[in-house]
C-alpha cells in the first residue's frame, strides 16, 4: 500500500535510506567488501577480470553508465557500457578475460535477457546479474548475481531501483578492487563512506520541499535540458528521462562540455537548465559552461555542494546539498532530480505512478 504517500513514487523515494542500507546490509567488513557477497565462486573469476561489458536499457543503463566511471577509477577495469537492444544484434567482439554484466530491476527485461542469452556464445570469463527479483529469468541464467535487495517497486519510473543498483554496483567495484590489489585505505575510506550513506540519503530527501518549491518554475515549460560532467553526465540522463517519463516534458541531457557544440542554440528564457555541480575536480570546468547558459539568459536551477562557491542570483537558482564524499556523490545527486520530476508531475496532473505509453517490465520488443 502507500500508505502516508499520494503516490508510489513517493514513497519509494522516501525508502531509499532503508533501502540503501538493506544493499549493504552484510556485504562490508572492517575495510573491505566481502566478496563472497556475489557467490562462493566470485573471488577466482573476479581475479581473472582484465575488462567488462556492462548490458542494460533505461534507467539501469544510466546505472551502467555511472558505473564505468567507479570501475575505471576504483578497479582499473577498462568497461564498456551498451543498452541491449543496441548490443545483441551487433557483431561483438568479446576480448579474453571479460565479464558480462546485466543489470535490471525486473530481470525480465526482454532485450537484456536476450542479450544475456545471446552473449552465451561469445566467449565471456561468465555474467554476472544485478538485479532486483529474487528468481527471476536473469539470476535464474546468470553465473553470478547480487541482488539490490529494493524491495518491490510500484511506480513505473525506477526510483529506488536505480541507488540500489549504484550501492551494488559500488560493492562489486570495491571487490574487484580488493582483488586486482586496489590500494587498502582508499577501500577503506570508501567502505566507511558507504557505511554513512544511507544516513546521507535521509538528510538529501530532507530538502524535499525546497525542491517542490523549485517545481513550479518547471510546469509549464516544454522543455528542460540536464548538465553534468563526469559521473554525473549519466546522473543527468537519468534526471532527464525522470521528468520527460512522468511530467510528459521534454528534456534531454547533455555532457556539460558538449554545450558549446550544439545544444547551445536551444538555450533562451524558456529553456531551464538542471546543472548538477557536486565539489569535484571538474567544477571549474562546470562553473564556465554555467556562464555560457546565463549569457543566453538560460534559467539556471543548480544542485550544488554547500562548500561550493555558487549564489542564487538574476536567472541562477542554487539548492545546496550537504557536502559528501565525491565517488558516492553520483547517488545523491540523484535524489533531489527525482523528487523534482516528482513534483513537477503532480503540478501537471499527470497519473505519476502510471504514465501513458509505459509499462513497468518490457517483457517484449
Ligand atoms: O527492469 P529493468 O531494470 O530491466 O527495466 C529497464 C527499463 O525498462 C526501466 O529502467 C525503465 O527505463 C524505467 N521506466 C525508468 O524509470
Amino acid at each position: 500500500s502507500k500508505g502516508d504517500y499520494r503516490h508510489f513514487m513517493l514513497k519509494e523515494i522516501h525508502e531509499q535510506p532503508a533501502v540503501i542500507a538493506a544493499a549493504l546490509e552484510g556485504r562490508l567488513g572492517e575495510r573491505s567488501v566481502l566478496i563472497e557477497s556475489f557467490g562462493p565462486d566470485a573471488e577466482s573469476l573476479f581475479g581473472e577480470v582484465r575488462q567488462i561489458h556492462l548490458v542494460a536499457c533505461g534507467t539501469s543503463y544510466h546505472a551502467g553508465m555511472v558505473a564505468r566511471y567507479w570501475l575505471e577509477r576504483y578497479a582499473g577495469v577498462p568497461v564498456q557500457v551498451e543498452v541491449a537492444s543496441e548490443y545483441r544484434y551487433r557483431r561483438v567482439v568479446v576480448p579474453e578475460g571479460t565479464l558480462l554484466v546485466t543489470l535490471s530491476q525486473s530481470g525480465e527485461t526482454a532485450d537484456t535477457l536476450a542479450a544475456l542469452r545471446f552473449a552465451k556464445g561469445l566467449g565471456y570469463l561468465g555474467s554476472l546479474a544485478i538485479c532486483n527479483v529474487p528468481g527471476s529469468s536473469l539470476v535464474r541464467e546468470s553465473d553470478l548475481t547480487l541482488m539490490t535487495q529494493a524491495g518491490p517497486e510500484i511506480g513505473v519510473a525506477s526510483t529506488k531501483a536505480f541507488t540500489s543498483q549504484l550501492a551494488a554496483l559500488m560493492l562489486f567495484t570495491l571487490a574487484l578492487g580488493r582483488v586486482r590489489g586496489a590500494h587498502a585505505d582508499e577501500q577503506a575510506t570508501l567502505v566507511e563512506a558507504l557505511r554513512r550513506l544511507p544516513h546521507q540519503v535521509a538528510e538529501v530527501l530532507a530538502l524535499d520541499p525546497a525542491i517542490e518549491a523549485l517545481s513550479a518554475a518547471f510546469a509549464e515549460k516544454h522543455h528542460a535540458l540536464f548538465l553534468g560532467r563526469g559521473p554525473h553526465f549519466p546522473v543527468a540522463l537519468e534526471g532527464a528521462l525522470k521528468l520527460k517519463e512522468i511530467s510528459y516534458i521534454h528534456a534531454e541531457a547533455y555532457p556539460a562540455g558538449e554545450l558549446k557544440h550544439g545544444p547551445l542554440a536551444l538555450v533562451d528564457g524558456d529553456m531551464p537548465v538542471v546543472a548538477v555541480a557536486p565539489n569535484d575536480a571538474l567544477l571549474d570546468k562546470l562553473k564556465s559552461n554555467l556562464q555560457e547558459v546565463r549569457a543566453r539568459g538560460g534559467e539556471l536551477f543548480v544542485f550544488a555542494d554547500e562548500r561550493v562557491a555558487l549564489e542564487d542570483g538574476e536567472g541562477i537558482r542554487v539548492l545546496r546539498l550537504p557536502h559528501v564524499e565525491d565517488a558516492l556523490a553520483p547517488l545523491l545527486y540523484t535524489l533531489p532530480l527525482q523528487l523534482l520530476a516528482y513534483h513537477v508531475a503532480v503540478l501537471k496532473g499527470t497519473d505519476v505512478d502510471q504514465p501513458r505509453n509505459l509499462a513497468k517490465s518490457v517483457t517484449v520488443e
